[in-house]
């Protein structure tokens, strides 16, 4: 197992994708390093928004990859190996259906139990080494305001649980997917499109100053989503959707 060794463990921290950036540029981090902490305090989600978490409730780590082998064209296969392992990660607990809302957030009976945030660090064409920061809640039952439709495994099953069990089942997966998208990527791909969050359904889309009422059909070889609508196809560029309005 690569994954995890070495693990650098925080019992309070701003941000551990923050700390895997500053290890990158200070030190050679090996591949598989991990930034783990109990309490992240001003950790990132998407479109600069924060992500934190309350002390030891949930999951908040950052794995250094060194995927110097993936065509920089094809990055977006680090999103589908995260996304599938979280995934299988949270079905080993649930029996509802998890799903992935493109491009990065697992949800769960139209609840997000949780986000992806990756940083890739690219040398001409190659990767020189990706962040991969995963946001999984675990034992959180109650939340701000305005965190929107969120869940938990403890949400989920209705008791507490073993987040040190969960996260070496993460971690477990994660490993295992990270060979996958390097030995078989076309069936890690599918597992993808085959969990895609409100495939063909009719949906309004909203990303960034775009609307489109479409249905999602699939994802292209580079991770564009790719809406049929009344005006013939769209794809749609990595970025986040969201199915209403947004605020
Ligand atoms: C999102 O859904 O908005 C992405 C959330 C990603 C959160 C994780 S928690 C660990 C890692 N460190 C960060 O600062 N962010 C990511």
């Amino acid at each position: 197992m690569i994954i995890g060794r070495p693990t650098y463990f925080f019992e309070s921290l701003a941000s551990t994708n923050d700390y895997a950036a500053q290890l990158i540029h200070a030190k050679e981090p090996v591949e598989g390093t991990i930034i783990d902490t109990a309490h992240q305090t001003q950790g990132h989600g998407q479109k600069g928004r924060i992500w934190n978490s309350p002390q030891g409730a949930n999951i908040t780590l950052s794995i250094i990859l060194r995927p110097h082998w993936l065509d920089i064209e094809r990055q977006f296969m680090l999103n589908v190996m995260a996304s599938l392992a979280i995934m299988e990660t949270v079905s080993a607990y649930v029996a509802n259906d998890v799903k992935v809302k493109w491009p990065n957030d697992v949800y769960v009976n139209h609840h997000k139990i949780s986000g992806i945030l990756i940083h890739n660090g690219l040398q001409g064409k190659l990767l020189n080494y990706s962040i991969i920061g995963i946001g999984l809640n675990v034992n959180q039952t109650t939340w701000p305001e305005e965190i929107l439709y969120p869940t938990s495994l403890a949400r989920l099953c209705s008791h507490q649980m073993d987040i040190a069990a969960v996260k070496e089942r993460l971690l477990e997966n994660v490993e295992k997917y990270y060979h996958v998208i390097r030995q078989n990527p076309s069936c890690a791909f599918e597992q993808y499109q085959r969990a895609l969050y409100r495939r063909d359904e009719v949906s309004d889309i909203y990303l960034n100053d775009t609307h489109v009422r479409g249905i999602i059909r699939k994802i292209d070889p580079y991770g564009r989503l790719m809406v049929a609508t009344i005006e013939g196809q769209q794809l749609f560029e990595v970025g986040e959707i969201s199915f209403s309005k947004p605020l």
